[in-house]
């Protein structure tokens, strides 16, 4: 949807935007084919910043008068310029500035055109400079700039990992943070032989989490688990290989997993789920401790997360977040990323007046799990202000957490495709000077406005 913001002045120009409220770019230019003929004087500024974005911002000063929009806008139509984005804000009683994103660059022959055709209208034009953003990724191909940008180099572990003094698990850590670290898009994802060891504490973990998912895990997880373990090679005597549960995946809702090799930073996680891309460990948590983890672990990837990354509306949840956090701001992220926590991590929903698990964090802990869901709660103790709060994403972005204990507070949705609309509905409104999408044709995130991604921080 395009920034246009209705004014009260609904004659003339207004009036004609109309026609391009909720708008993609091709409805544009089906408009800009309405309108004919114009009227403009020029003041046009050299471009003063490069872009390898292909997009041209210009403000355009247009009086409140009939037919004035639609004859600004012929020369677009004329010479076939696709306008991605247009806004109004009224300036004075009977003038309107119009701020118009195109696809193009000054040197192209139909930009040009079109320039001097609005020069010779005699109007006020603008050409605007572009809009600096964090960097983001552009394209798929672009996540390999930061699959490798680990937290914790190496495969140093804190000093309170239960591997911290156990030489041989640091040596295990470091052969398959290897694989991960020598992955680029488009390879087949490296396979992992598990040694008995590993496959122990997953096989502790896998028959320890088992039952308790039918009691407290949402209806989506135990269906498509059902599933997995008939196609991924779920079961307590086999860890899945992340290539099978990615191409099941991929085919269910076009999510795929990325191995890693450790903890990425909030913006560079959430930028992957744009593309629809989750990034994925593969080591195993320590043996000594199977049922603690101070950090993901294939045990948390692939019972927690990847069930749930089957659904369509849950995809569809994750990728929201992600797409929201392209080119967004420090504290967006940061609100962002309690978006995240607070439901693809520790979401609830209520189903049948009984709380079920959706988020991750909780599927793949028995503790938790049985504590955020156990009979003495209900749905009846969701209360704002209170341990069970009714999801908004407005609430949940302010709401602090605690990465290695309990969470204090969790969100209850209606329902997966509840908190998904809702979260979809937050990011609508997430302030950042362009509009994102994803074509998953061309893996590449299109964008409605002008911008200059700032340098990447790992360049
Ligand atoms: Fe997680």
């Amino acid at each position: 949807m395009v920034g246009y913001q209705k004014s009260t002045a609904t004659r003339g120009l207004a009036a004609q935007l109309e026609l391009t409220y909720d708008t993609e770019s091709h409805l544009l230019s089906c408009v800009n084919k309405l309108f004919t003929s114009v009227n403009l004087g020029a003041l046009v500024s050299p471009l003063s910043t490069t872009t390898n974005e292909p997009r041209l911002s210009l403000l355009i000063e247009l009086s409140d008068k009939a037919g004035a929009l639609h004859s600004t806008l012929a020369p677009f139509a004329e010479y076939g310029v696709n306008i991605t984005h247009i806004e109004s804000r009224p300036i004075r009683r009977d003038s309107f500035n119009f701020y118009v994103d195109c696809e193009g660059v000054r040197g192209d022959r139909n930009i040009e055109a079109v320039l001097t055709a609005l020069e010779e209208k005699q109007l006020n034009v603008l050409i605007l400079d572009y809009k600096k953003v964090p960097w983001f990724p552009r394209q798929i191909v672009e996540l390999d700039l930061i699959g490798d940008r680990i937290l914790l180099a190496k495969s140093e572990l804190d000093s309170d990992h239960p591997g911290f003094k156990d030489a041989k698990y640091r040596e295990r850590r470091a052969q398959i943070d290897a694989l991960a670290r020598g992955f680029v898009h488009g390879q087949p994802i490296p396979m992992v032989k598990y040694s008995q060891e590993e496959l122990g504490t997953w096989s502790k973990v896998f028959l320890n989490l088992h039952d308790l998912h039918r009691l407290y895990a949402c209806p989506e997880y135990i269906r498509v688990f059902e599933v997995m373990e008939k196609e991924c090679g779920y079961s307590e005597n086999n860890i899945p290989q992340g290539r099978d549960v990615s191409a099941f995946l991929e085919l269910r809702t076009g999510f795929r997993l990325r191995p890693v090799a450790g903890l990425l930073s909030q913006r560079d996680f959430l930028n992957g789920l744009a593309f629809r891309v989750f990034f994925c460990t593969q080591y195993v948590r320590h043996h000594s401790k199977p049922f603690y983890t101070p950090e993901p672990d294939v045990c948390h990837e692939l019972i927690g997360h990847a069930p749930m990354l089957a659904d369509p509306s849950f995809a569809d949840l994750s990728q929201e977040i992600g797409l929201a956090s392209l080119g967004a701001s420090e504290p967006e992220i940061e609100r962002l990323a309690r978006c995240y926590w607070h439901s693809v991590e520790f979401g609830l929903i209520e189903n049948h007046g009984q709380l079920k698990a959706y988020g991750a964090g909780l599927l793949s802990s028995y503790g938790e799990l049985k504590k955020a869901c156990s009979h003495n709660r209900t749905a009846n103790d969701i209360e704002p202000n209170k341990a069970l709060q009714p999801w908004n994403p407005s609430v949940a972005a302010l709401q602090e957490y605690p990465v290695t204990d309990y969470q204090p507070v969790y969100f209850v949705a209606d329902s997966v495709p509840d908190a998904m609309v809702r979260m979809r509905e937050y990011c609508r409104h997430v302030p950042r000077p362009f509009h994102a999408r994803y074509n998953p044709t061309t893996e590449q995130i299109w964008i409605d406005r002008a911008v200059v991604r700032e340098p990447n921080r790992g360049d």
